[in-house]
């Protein structure tokens, strides 16, 4: 396999298949422009990969975005189809594959250290009116364990303050923010390298929960089918992919407090949630043209999308083994994080609550959960609605469970507690009622007809 890169992965999308991309030649300002064609595209329902050639300030490098838009899109990185994606994803997780390290690579064409740091080179841009400033939305934080040594790589919003300084917010309170938790306790800044576009596995593995053992590096190489290939960095002791288009090097530094946000998150809110850290970059390490990725943030399809396809395919796996006969789970974007659709064939009276509470204990963020049966589909919201609206009666087949620990970004949390409401919308099995057919002799004719067309 020749280069496993941005660049190389974009090149190929353009050869398989050009209308999955949309490229503006024309000179766009480097602020709001990008949020606002995403935005514009998904109300018509179109959620191609962006490439703007001609970005103003951006001094030649091309900002590509929309990257992580469709389904069919993500399940290409694990060279599979939407329908295999949680199983290709089960077993490459469990494959890991080692890094493999190498002298250099194209990510140091161009190295600045110290004085010739100077973040105003790079597109960073704003994307929404009340951010609180030029944000990198895309950046995946790599940084090893304090302790162990294990490579963690995550995502966390950077708020461009100075020349070599950004401010960071860790709130997810996940791996890094326990890295430098441990490194804080000893007196140390922890070292961290910002990686701004590389093979989209890299991100798969950065948007995962995983456990703390778990060397995220290596769980690329898995994703990957082969090892990430890496190279050390120049001026903190972290190895960092060699075929990145743009690395930032530095340190979270220990004791440092100061406002960070608001900025606009994935509930469509704007938020200063934050746990206000700071970030100082000692060196810029990038090819001689990056691509500059951004991530379109806020309630965006790639935001949304990026934080949970491995999730479901985790919750999947769990919920299968207890509920054998389920079919399908959908986190759909317009729940954000918080709602979730099931699909599952009930044998029992009583199973479609059973799978409903193993459901909502499976991931706090949620806090409503639907059971449809498995004539339904689940990644069709107007269906889900429909099952609703005929298999459901409020007075039996809802229930809630009051105060739990929820997401804190959830505008409508109170004191980090949620409702958890439960919808069983499945028929019950004695039911003298049939959905209405149609004749699978006229659909194929159909099907046969306007596929000529
Ligand atoms: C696009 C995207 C943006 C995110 N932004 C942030 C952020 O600004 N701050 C944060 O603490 N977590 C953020 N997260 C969540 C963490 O990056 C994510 O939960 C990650 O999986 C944590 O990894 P870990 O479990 O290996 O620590 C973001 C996630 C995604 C997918």
């Amino acid at each position: 396999m020749g280069e496993m890169s941005l660049r190389s992965f974009v090149a190929q999308l353009e050869q398989e298949q050009p209308g999955e991309i949309l490229r503006v030649s024309e000179q766009v300002p480097q602020d709001f422009f990008l949020t606002s064609l995403e935005q514009e595209l998904s109300r018509q329902q179109k959620y191609p990969l962006l490439i703007l050639d001609n970005v103003e300030g951006a001094g030649g490098m091309p900002v590509v975005g929309n990257l992580f838009g469709t389904r069919e899109r993500i399940a290409r990185i694990l060279n599979t189809t939407q329908a295999g994606f949680n199983s290709a994803w089960l077993e490459r997780e469990e494959s890991p594959i080692q890094p493999v390290v190498l002298p250099t690579g194209p990510v140091k064409e161009i190295v600045q250290v110290g004085d010739q740091v100077d973040l105003y080179q790079l597109p960073i841009a704003r994307h929404f009116l009340d951010d609180a400033g030029p944000y990198i939305s895309s950046g995946i934080v790599v940084a090893k364990d304090p302790d162990s040594g294990t490579y963690n790589m995550s995502f966390h919003r950077m708020q461009l303050k100075a020349r070599d300084k950004f401010g960071i917010s860790l709130h997810s309170r996940a791996h890094l923010w326990d890295y430098f938790r441990r490194a804080a306790e000893k007196g140390q800044d922890l070292e961290v390298a910002i990686i701004i576009g590389c093979h989209p596995a890299y991100y798969l593995a950065a948007a995962c929960k995983v456990g703390m053992d778990v060397d995220e590096y290596a769980l690329t190489g898995g994703l990957l089918g082969q090892g990430a290939e890496l190279t050390p960095a120049q001026t903190i002791d972290l190895l960092i992919p060699a075929n990145a288009e743009i690395v930032l090097e530095g340190k979270i530094i220990v004791g440092a407090d100061e406002p960070e946000g608001p900025f606009g998150e994935y509930t469509g809110y704007s938020t200063s949630r934050s746990t206000r850290n700071v970030f100082k970059v000692s060196a810029v390490c990038r090819r001689k043209t990056p691509y500059y990725l951004d991530l379109v943030p806020g309630y965006s399809n790639e935001h949304l999308l990026l934080g949970r396809v491995a999730k479901e395919a985790h919750v999947f796996a769990r919920l299968k083994e207890v509920v054998p006969t389920l079919k399908a789970i959908n986190f759909p974007k317009s729940g954000t994080h918080f709602h979730a659709y099931m699909s599952f064939k009930k044998t029992e009276e009583g199973q479609a609550r059973h799978a409903l509470m193993l459901l909502l204990g499976l991931d706090s963020y949620l806090k409503l959960v639907v059971a449809v049966d498995e004539d339904v589909d689940v990644f069709n919201e107007e269906e889900v609605l429909w099952a609703m609206a005929t298999r459901m009666q409020a007075d039996k087949d809802v229930f809630i469970v009051p105060s739990v620990f929820c997401n804190k970004l959830d505008p409508s949390a109170r004191e980090g507690v949620s409702a958890k409401m439960a919808i069983d919308a499945t028929a019950p099995l004695e039911w003298d009622v049939i959905r209405c057919r149609t004749n699978p002799a006229t659909d194929g004719l159909v099907r046969k007809l306007l596929g000529d067309r």
